[in-house]
């Protein structure tokens, strides 16, 4: 499926997206904004939506996967285990990569720059494409929390914050109008 508008979906996803509990994966405009304020958040934490910015190291295909998909596009898995410990067991990715893996064969699907050496990239490798790798990166672990449905294009970081910030204050204001009326 393509990507949807966001704001006819709004919502906060009452689930860390790597299912360690919390409230911590967020849709993004009014479901951000709104439902986080009401439910009395003093912060979010986020992530998928900076893969998307200028200043970013993840592959430029997986960036584009990641402007691509809407938040049905995204799926949990516990596939992407592979060589990362320190990865949470389960996680959302990209459902096309998950797909994807599946159907190659259990072989290495591409190579990794490591200060200079090349390393080969497993199936089911946790760690997500960065411009040091090649090969299959449509098959690699490319996490996607279903805040994804906001990204539009690549982005300077500064103005996704500062988009983030203005859309907020000005939900508040209207907030705080409509509770005093
Ligand atoms: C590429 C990527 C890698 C992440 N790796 C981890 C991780 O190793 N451990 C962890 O607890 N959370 C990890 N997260 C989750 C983020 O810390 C954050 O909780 C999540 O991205 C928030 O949801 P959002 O992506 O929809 O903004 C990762 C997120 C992304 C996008």
């Amino acid at each position: 499926m393509g990507k949807t508008d966001d704001r006819q979906h709004p919502r906060v996803i009452v689930r860390h997206p790597h299912g360690q509990g919390g409230v911590d994966e967020i849709l993004p405009g009014p479901g951000l904004r709104t439902g986080v304020l009401q439910a009395g958040a003093a912060g979010v934490r986020m992530g998928t939506r900076f893969l998307a910015a200028a200043e970013s190291n993840a592959h430029p295909d997986y960036v584009q996967a990641l402007i691509a998909a809407g938040a049905e596009d995204t799926v949990l898995t516990t596939r992407f285990e592979v060589d990362c410990p320190m990865c949470p067991a389960t996680h959302r990715v990209v459902r096309s990569a998950l797909e994807l893996a599946e159907s190659l064969p259990d072989r290495p699907l591409g190579e990794m720059d490591v200060s200079g050496s090349p390393y080969p990239i497993p199936r089911y490798f946790g760690f997500p494409p960065t411009r040091q790798m090649t090969g299959r990166i449509a098959a690699m672990a490319c996490y996607a929390g279903q805040s994804v449905a906001a990204i539009h294009g690549v982005q300077p970081a500064g103005e996704i914050v500062a988009e983030l910030v203005s859309g907020t204050e000005n939900l508040l204001e209207r907030h705080v109008q409509t509770a005093v009326q």
